[in-house]
Protein backbone atom coordinates (compact mmCIF):
# COMPACT_ATOMS: atom_id res chain seq x y z
CA UNK A 1 0.00 0.00 0.00
CA UNK A 2 1.53 3.22 -1.34
CA UNK A 3 -0.21 6.82 -1.78
CA UNK A 4 -3.70 6.71 -2.90
CA UNK A 5 -4.78 6.98 -6.18
CA UNK A 6 -7.16 9.34 -7.83
CA UNK A 7 -9.68 9.04 -10.13
CA UNK A 8 -11.37 11.59 -11.89
CA UNK A 9 -15.77 11.06 -12.80
CA UNK A 10 -16.15 13.41 -15.70
CA UNK A 11 -19.93 12.78 -15.75
CA UNK A 12 -20.83 15.98 -15.29
CA UNK A 13 -18.57 17.58 -18.04
CA UNK A 14 -21.05 15.55 -19.26
CA UNK A 15 -24.50 17.26 -17.19
CA UNK A 16 -23.34 21.01 -18.40
CA UNK A 17 -23.03 19.06 -22.54
CA UNK A 18 -26.33 18.32 -22.36
CA UNK A 19 -27.47 20.88 -20.62
CA UNK A 20 -27.75 22.56 -23.98
CA UNK A 21 -28.10 19.44 -26.13
CA UNK A 22 -24.71 20.66 -27.71
CA UNK A 23 -21.45 18.45 -28.41
CA UNK A 24 -19.38 20.64 -26.25
CA UNK A 25 -17.79 20.39 -23.38
CA UNK A 26 -16.53 17.05 -24.58
CA UNK A 27 -16.42 14.63 -21.99
CA UNK A 28 -13.56 12.69 -24.16
CA UNK A 29 -11.42 16.37 -24.07
CA UNK A 30 -12.11 15.98 -19.61
CA UNK A 31 -10.20 12.64 -19.65
CA UNK A 32 -7.89 13.57 -21.86
CA UNK A 33 -6.77 16.81 -19.97
CA UNK A 34 -7.48 14.53 -16.29
CA UNK A 35 -5.01 11.77 -18.09
CA UNK A 36 -1.91 14.29 -18.98
CA UNK A 37 -2.52 16.48 -15.40
CA UNK A 38 -2.05 13.20 -13.42
CA UNK A 39 -5.00 11.37 -12.88
CA UNK A 40 -4.78 7.65 -12.07
CA UNK A 41 -8.16 6.70 -13.98
CA UNK A 42 -11.57 8.24 -15.30
CA UNK A 43 -14.77 7.38 -13.64
CA UNK A 44 -17.61 7.74 -15.97
CA UNK A 45 -21.18 6.71 -14.82
CA UNK A 46 -23.55 5.27 -17.60
CA UNK A 47 -26.59 5.89 -16.15
CA UNK A 48 -29.79 3.92 -17.13
CA UNK A 49 -31.26 7.31 -18.66
CA UNK A 50 -28.54 8.00 -19.88
CA UNK A 51 -28.91 11.42 -18.09
CA UNK A 52 -25.50 12.56 -18.35
CA UNK A 53 -22.77 10.15 -20.37
CA UNK A 54 -23.91 8.37 -23.09
CA UNK A 55 -23.04 5.22 -24.93
CA UNK A 56 -21.09 7.32 -27.63
CA UNK A 57 -18.85 9.04 -24.32
CA UNK A 58 -17.83 4.97 -23.35
CA UNK A 59 -16.87 3.96 -26.77
CA UNK A 60 -14.71 7.35 -27.58
CA UNK A 61 -12.96 7.73 -24.04
CA UNK A 62 -12.28 3.65 -23.92
CA UNK A 63 -10.60 3.60 -27.37
CA UNK A 64 -8.91 7.13 -26.70
CA UNK A 65 -7.66 6.59 -23.18
CA UNK A 66 -4.43 5.08 -22.17
CA UNK A 67 -4.82 4.97 -17.81
CA UNK A 68 -7.72 2.38 -16.74
CA UNK A 69 -11.21 3.70 -17.68
CA UNK A 70 -13.62 2.87 -14.35
CA UNK A 71 -17.11 1.93 -15.73
CA UNK A 72 -20.03 2.46 -12.74
CA UNK A 73 -22.79 0.59 -13.68
CA UNK A 74 -26.23 -0.32 -11.91
CA UNK A 75 -26.11 -4.08 -11.87
CA UNK A 76 -28.69 -5.02 -14.54
CA UNK A 77 -28.36 -7.68 -17.36
CA UNK A 78 -28.41 -4.48 -20.03
CA UNK A 79 -25.44 -2.90 -18.16
CA UNK A 80 -23.21 -6.25 -17.42
CA UNK A 81 -23.92 -6.69 -21.29
CA UNK A 82 -22.33 -3.08 -22.20
CA UNK A 83 -19.44 -3.85 -19.63
CA UNK A 84 -18.74 -7.28 -21.02
CA UNK A 85 -18.88 -5.85 -24.97
CA UNK A 86 -16.43 -2.67 -23.63
CA UNK A 87 -13.96 -3.95 -21.08
CA UNK A 88 -13.04 -1.03 -19.69
CA UNK A 89 -10.28 -2.24 -17.20
CA UNK A 90 -12.31 -1.14 -14.20
CA UNK A 91 -16.37 -1.51 -13.26
CA UNK A 92 -17.79 -0.26 -9.99
CA UNK A 93 -21.46 -1.88 -9.76
CA UNK A 94 -23.63 1.15 -7.74
CA UNK A 95 -27.23 1.01 -7.40
CA UNK A 96 -29.34 3.40 -9.10
CA UNK A 97 -32.63 4.80 -8.51
CA UNK A 98 -34.53 6.71 -11.57
CA UNK A 99 -35.83 9.57 -9.05
CA UNK A 100 -32.50 10.25 -7.31
CA UNK A 101 -30.25 13.43 -8.27
CA UNK A 102 -27.00 11.51 -7.38
CA UNK A 103 -26.10 7.53 -6.12
CA UNK A 104 -27.78 8.47 -2.86
CA UNK A 105 -26.15 5.07 -1.09
CA UNK A 106 -24.48 2.30 -0.77
CA UNK A 107 -26.05 -1.60 -2.52
CA UNK A 108 -28.53 -3.48 -0.99
CA UNK A 109 -25.52 -6.49 -1.09
CA UNK A 110 -28.44 -8.74 0.39
CA UNK A 111 -31.37 -8.28 -1.92
CA UNK A 112 -29.29 -8.36 -4.76
CA UNK A 113 -26.86 -11.30 -3.93
CA UNK A 114 -27.39 -14.00 -6.85
CA UNK A 115 -27.34 -11.27 -9.46
CA UNK A 116 -24.08 -9.41 -8.02
CA UNK A 117 -22.48 -12.28 -7.47
CA UNK A 118 -22.73 -13.14 -11.29
CA UNK A 119 -21.41 -9.87 -11.92
CA UNK A 120 -18.66 -10.30 -9.94
CA UNK A 121 -18.22 -13.40 -11.34
CA UNK A 122 -18.55 -12.85 -15.35
CA UNK A 123 -16.20 -9.51 -15.32
CA UNK A 124 -13.32 -10.95 -13.32
CA UNK A 125 -13.51 -13.92 -16.11
CA UNK A 126 -12.32 -11.06 -18.59
CA UNK A 127 -10.25 -9.37 -16.17
CA UNK A 128 -11.93 -6.30 -15.08
CA UNK A 129 -11.43 -5.33 -11.77
CA UNK A 130 -14.61 -5.18 -9.93
CA UNK A 131 -15.84 -3.28 -7.19
CA UNK A 132 -18.98 -2.88 -5.14
CA UNK A 133 -20.33 0.74 -3.93
CA UNK A 134 -21.08 0.26 -0.03
CA UNK A 135 -21.98 1.72 3.04
CA UNK A 136 -19.59 2.37 5.46
CA UNK A 137 -20.85 -0.78 7.91
CA UNK A 138 -18.85 -3.67 8.56
CA UNK A 139 -21.61 -5.38 7.87
CA UNK A 140 -21.56 -4.23 4.50
CA UNK A 141 -17.92 -5.43 4.26
CA UNK A 142 -18.77 -8.93 5.60
CA UNK A 143 -21.63 -9.35 2.75
CA UNK A 144 -19.33 -7.96 -0.11
CA UNK A 145 -16.98 -10.56 0.85
CA UNK A 146 -19.39 -13.10 1.16
CA UNK A 147 -20.46 -12.17 -2.72
CA UNK A 148 -16.25 -12.44 -3.53
CA UNK A 149 -15.75 -9.00 -4.05
CA UNK A 150 -12.12 -8.16 -4.56
CA UNK A 151 -12.39 -4.25 -4.13
CA UNK A 152 -14.70 -2.41 -2.29
CA UNK A 153 -15.82 1.47 -3.03
CA UNK A 154 -16.72 3.44 0.34
CA UNK A 155 -19.61 5.46 0.02
CA UNK A 156 -18.68 8.69 1.59
CA UNK A 157 -21.77 10.86 0.72
CA UNK A 158 -22.67 11.14 4.57
CA UNK A 159 -19.44 12.20 6.16
CA UNK A 160 -18.31 15.00 3.27
CA UNK A 161 -21.67 16.22 3.83
CA UNK A 162 -21.51 16.60 7.43
CA UNK A 163 -17.63 18.30 6.44
CA UNK A 164 -19.36 21.07 4.44
CA UNK A 165 -21.75 22.16 6.96
CA UNK A 166 -19.67 22.05 9.89
CA UNK A 167 -21.08 19.39 11.92
CA UNK A 168 -19.83 16.47 14.14
CA UNK A 169 -17.96 14.14 12.24
CA UNK A 170 -16.41 12.20 14.39
CA UNK A 171 -19.04 8.80 14.34
CA UNK A 172 -18.81 8.26 10.58
CA UNK A 173 -15.67 9.25 10.66
CA UNK A 174 -14.99 5.80 12.67
CA UNK A 175 -17.86 3.74 10.80
CA UNK A 176 -15.37 4.33 7.29
CA UNK A 177 -12.31 3.56 9.41
CA UNK A 178 -13.11 0.22 10.76
CA UNK A 179 -14.63 -1.19 7.31
CA UNK A 180 -11.46 0.05 5.99
CA UNK A 181 -9.73 -1.78 8.37
CA UNK A 182 -11.95 -4.89 8.28
CA UNK A 183 -11.81 -4.64 4.43
CA UNK A 184 -8.07 -4.26 4.59
CA UNK A 185 -7.74 -7.68 7.10
CA UNK A 186 -10.22 -9.80 4.62
CA UNK A 187 -7.72 -8.61 1.86
CA UNK A 188 -10.26 -6.22 0.50
CA UNK A 189 -8.90 -3.54 -1.62
CA UNK A 190 -10.60 -0.45 -0.64
CA UNK A 191 -11.66 2.76 -2.42
CA UNK A 192 -13.41 5.85 -1.15
CA UNK A 193 -15.76 8.21 -3.13
CA UNK A 194 -19.26 10.71 -3.32
CA UNK A 195 -18.92 14.24 -2.20
CA UNK A 196 -15.30 14.58 -1.53
CA UNK A 197 -14.01 18.11 -1.48
CA UNK A 198 -10.80 19.88 -0.71
CA UNK A 199 -11.85 19.54 2.82
CA UNK A 200 -13.11 16.36 3.18
CA UNK A 201 -10.68 14.87 1.44
CA UNK A 202 -7.52 15.95 3.99
CA UNK A 203 -9.80 14.54 6.49
CA UNK A 204 -10.58 11.10 4.58
CA UNK A 205 -6.50 10.56 3.71
CA UNK A 206 -5.74 10.37 7.30
CA UNK A 207 -7.38 7.01 7.27
CA UNK A 208 -4.61 4.53 5.80
CA UNK A 209 -5.68 1.53 3.89
CA UNK A 210 -8.21 3.37 1.53
CA UNK A 211 -6.03 3.21 -1.64
CA UNK A 212 -7.90 5.06 -4.39
CA UNK A 213 -10.53 8.24 -3.97
CA UNK A 214 -12.88 9.15 -6.93
CA UNK A 215 -13.88 12.33 -7.02
CA UNK A 216 -16.26 13.86 -9.54
CA UNK A 217 -18.78 16.73 -8.67
CA UNK A 218 -16.80 18.89 -7.00
CA UNK A 219 -13.46 18.66 -9.41
CA UNK A 220 -15.90 19.92 -12.32
CA UNK A 221 -17.38 22.56 -10.44
CA UNK A 222 -13.86 24.17 -9.07
CA UNK A 223 -12.34 23.85 -12.47
CA UNK A 224 -14.64 26.51 -13.35
CA UNK A 225 -12.69 28.94 -11.19
CA UNK A 226 -8.94 27.51 -10.25
CA UNK A 227 -8.87 24.68 -14.20
CA UNK A 228 -8.80 21.54 -14.15
CA UNK A 229 -4.95 21.08 -13.59
CA UNK A 230 -4.92 22.96 -10.44
CA UNK A 231 -7.79 21.31 -9.02
CA UNK A 232 -6.12 17.70 -9.62
CA UNK A 233 -2.55 18.66 -8.77
CA UNK A 234 -4.15 20.00 -4.84
CA UNK A 235 -5.96 16.50 -4.72
CA UNK A 236 -2.82 14.65 -5.42
CA UNK A 237 -1.24 16.37 -2.72
CA UNK A 238 -3.73 16.08 -0.31
CA UNK A 239 -4.47 12.39 -0.80
CA UNK A 240 -0.50 11.08 -1.21
N1 LIG B 1 -17.89 6.96 -6.60
C1 LIG B 1 -19.09 6.46 -6.93
C2 LIG B 1 -19.27 4.99 -6.84
C3 LIG B 1 -20.13 7.29 -7.39
O1 LIG B 1 -21.32 6.76 -7.73
C4 LIG B 1 -19.89 8.68 -7.51
C5 LIG B 1 -20.95 9.58 -8.06
O2 LIG B 1 -21.31 9.21 -9.32
C6 LIG B 1 -18.61 9.15 -7.18
C7 LIG B 1 -17.65 8.28 -6.70
C8 LIG B 1 -18.25 10.60 -7.32
O3 LIG B 1 -19.03 11.38 -6.48
P1 LIG B 1 -18.95 12.96 -6.62
O4 LIG B 1 -19.38 13.30 -8.00
O5 LIG B 1 -19.91 13.44 -5.57
O6 LIG B 1 -17.53 13.35 -6.34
Amino acid sequence: MGTARLGINIDHVATVRNARGENYPSPLKAALLSQKYGADSITIHLREDRRHIVDQDLVEIRKKLKIPLNLEMAPTKQMLKIALKYKPAFVCVVPEKRKEITTEGGLNLKKNSNFLKKVIYELKRKKIRTSLFIEPSPKSVFNANKLGAECIEIHTGKICNLINKRKKYSKEFNKILNSVKYANNLGIEVHAGHGITFESAKILSKIKGIEEFNIGHFIIGESIFIGIKNCIKTFKKIIK
